[in-house]
């Protein structure tokens, strides 16, 4: 099976997920994608992207608030391809 492309709407950037990343925000940082982040596990909401395509996954539900539309890549990852609004 092939990794979901990770497509990042304002650079244009398509990313893949290699095998050991263990969740989207890892995946970003590994292409030198810079995220805000703080907890690495869903507390603080910090790392909230707008999800514009696709579907996410994870791990355990987040307890940060997040909006209709935004994900949390520090505890999720991408379930099909995805597009990012960054
Ligand atoms: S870094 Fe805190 S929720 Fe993602």
């Amino acid at each position: 099976m092939s990794s979901p492309t990770i497509t990042l709407r304002a650079s244009g950037a398509q990313l893949s997920a290699a095998a050991g990343e263990s969740c989207l925000l890892e995946i970003l940082e590994l292409h030198d994608v810079a995220v805000e982040y703080q907890c690495r596990s869903g507390y603080c909401g910090a790392c909230r992207l707008k999800l514009l395509k696709g579907k996410v996954a994870y791990r355990q539900a987040p307890l940060a608030f997040v909006n209709d539309g935004e994900i949390l890549p520090c505890c999720c990852m991408p379930l099909m391809d995805i597009e990012l609004e960054i």
